[in-house]
C-alpha cells in the first residue's frame, strides 16, 4: 500500500517515558470505585437497546507491521450516537436526576459529551443546556438540538465555551454535567468516567482468555483514557502498557506528565480531531493518569484522512469500519512506530504484541467524514 511508504505521515511531533510511573490498582480504584464501576454496568446495561459493541480484529494491519493482534472496540455502534460518549454523559444525567428532582442540566461540549446530556435529558423529561464554541460545526448543533436541547453558541473556542457554561449555569442555578473536573466539581466527571468503564467490562467478555499487552488511549481532557486504566485496574490481572496519543496542539496530558503537575495548554491551532481539542486535563483524570501512564506522544493531522479511508475500504481488517476523526490517533501512533524501530523499541512493541485501540466515533458529523474519506481515498 503506497500509503504506508510516506515516512512524513506517520511520524510523531514528540514522545515521552513517563517517570513517574507506579501502577498501583488500589489508588485507582480510590477513584473510579468499584462500587461505581458496578453501578455503571447495572444501570447502562439495563438501557433500552443496549448491546455490547462490536471488537473487531485488525488483523489486515496486524499482518502488515507484524504484532499478534490488534484489537479495534467499534464505538460508531454505540446507541444511536455513534461515539462512547453516549455512556458517560447519560449515565451522570440520570444518577444527579435520581438525586435531584426538577432541575435543568446544562454542558460544555465539542459534541459528543453534549448528545449524551441531550439524549438522556430528553429520554427523562428535563431541560438542556448546551454551549458550543464556534468551531462546532452546524451539523453537530442539528443533532444535539434533535435530543430538544438549546444550544448556545459561544464565541472563541472549547475553553471559552465552558467558562461561559459554568457562568451562566451558576447565575441560573442549572445542574452541570461535566466530563472535565475542577476545584469541589469532581462527582459528576467521576460518574461520567465510571459510565465509560462498561467498554472496558465488554472487551473482556469479548476477548475470553486471550490478553492484551498494548493500550493506545486519546485523550482530550483525559476522562477516557483514565476510566479505560480504571477498567483495567478493575477487569484485568496483568497491566498493559499505557500509551496517550494527543494532537500536536492540544497535548495538555503530554506536558502535564512532563512537568508531574496538570499544566495548561494554550490551544493556537485548532486540530480537526475536535474532540481531542482540549488544553486542561480534569483534574480527577490526572490522579489517575500521573502514574499509570507509561508513555505520552503526540500526531500531527496529516494521517488522519488515510486512516479513515483505510478502515472504510477493509485495508486493516476484513470487515469496512466506519470511524470518525477521533478514531485515528491510536493506528496512526501504532503505524508510526513500525516505520521509526527507535519508538517501536521504546514503546516495547514486537511480534507478541496483542494491541487494543478505541475507535470511539463513527461518522458524528456526516460532512466532515464525507470530507476525510475522500481526501483519503486519494492518498491510500
Ligand atoms: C470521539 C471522542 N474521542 C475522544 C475524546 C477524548 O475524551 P476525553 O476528553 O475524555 O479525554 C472525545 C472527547 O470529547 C471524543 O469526543
Amino acid at each position: 500500500m503506497k500509503v504506508f511508504s510516506k515516512e512524513k505521515l506517520w511520524n510523531y511531533s514528540s514522545y515521552l517515558k513517563n517517570n513517574n510511573f507506579n501502577f498501583n490498582r488500589s489508588n485507582i480504584l480510590k477513584i473510579v470505585t468499584k462500587e461505581m464501576i458496578e453501578d455503571s454496568i447495572k444501570v447502562i446495561s439495563n438501557w433500552n437497546d443496549y448491546r455490547p459493541t462490536p471488537l473487531i480484529e485488525l488483523n489486515k494491519l496486524a499482518n502488515l507491521i507484524g504484532v499478534k493482534k490488534i484489537y479495534y472496540k467499534d464505538e460508531s455502534q454505540r446507541f444511536e450516537l455513534g461515539s462512547f460518549k453516549a455512556l458517560g454523559g447519560a449515565y451522570a444525567v440520570e444518577k444527579i436526576v435520581d438525586s435531584k428532582k426538577n432541575i435543568i442540566v446544562s454542558t460544555a461540549t465539542a459534541g459528543n459529551h453534549g448528545r449524551s446530556v441531550a439524549w438522556a435529558a430528553q429520554k427523562i423529561g428535563i431541560k438542556c443546556k448546551i454551549f458550543i464554541s464556534e468551531n462546532v460545526s452546524e451539523s453537530r448543533a442539528k443533532a444535539m438540538k434533535k435530543y430538544g436541547a438549546e444550544i448556545i453558541k459561544v464565541k472563541g473556542n472549547y475553553e471559552n465555551s465552558l467558562q461561559e457554561c459554568k457562568k451562566i449555569s451558576n447565575k441560573n442555578n442549572w445542574e452541570i454535567i461535566q466530563d472535565v473536573s475542577w476545584e469541589n466539581y469532581e462527582k459528576v466527571p467521576q460518574l461520567i468516567m465510571a459510565g465509560y468503564t462498561i467498554m472496558i467490562k465488554e472487551i473482556f467478555d469479548q476477548i475470553e482468555n486471550d490478553s492484551i499487552t498494548h493500550v493506545f488511549l486519546q485523550a482530550g481532557v483525559g476522562g477516557m483514557a483514565a476510566s479505560m486504566i480504571a477498567g483495567f485496574a478493575e477487569f484485568s490481572e496483568n497491566a498493559p502498557k499505557f500509551i496517550i496519543v494527543e494532537p500536536e496542539n492540544a497535548d495538555c496530558v503530554f506536558k502535564s506528565i512532563k512537568n508531574n503537575k496538570p499544566t495548561k495548554v494554550n490551544i493556537k491551532k485548532e486540530t480537526l480531531m475536535g474532540g481531542m481539542s482540549c488544553g486542561d486535563v480534569s483534574t480527577v483524570a490526572w490522579k489517575i493518569l500521573q502514574n499509570s501512564i507509561n508513555y505520552c506522544l503526540t500526531i500531527s493531522d496529516e494521517a488522519i484522512s488515510s486512516v479513515v479511508a483505510l478502515l472504510a475500504e477493509s485495508r486493516l481488517s476484513d470487515q469496512k469500519i466506519v470511524a470518525g476523526e477521533c478514531s485515528t490517533p491510536g493506528i496512526t501512533a501504532l503505524i508510526g512506530a513500525f516505520k521509526n524501530n527507535n519508538y517501536l523499541n521504546k514503546l516495547e512493541l514486537n511480534s507478541n504484541s496483542k494491541v487494543l485501540i478505541f475507535g470511539c466515533e463513527g461518522s458524528t458529523d456526516k460532512k466532515i467524514y464525507q470530507k476525510l474519506l475522500n481526501d483519503g481515498l486519494k492518498k491510500i
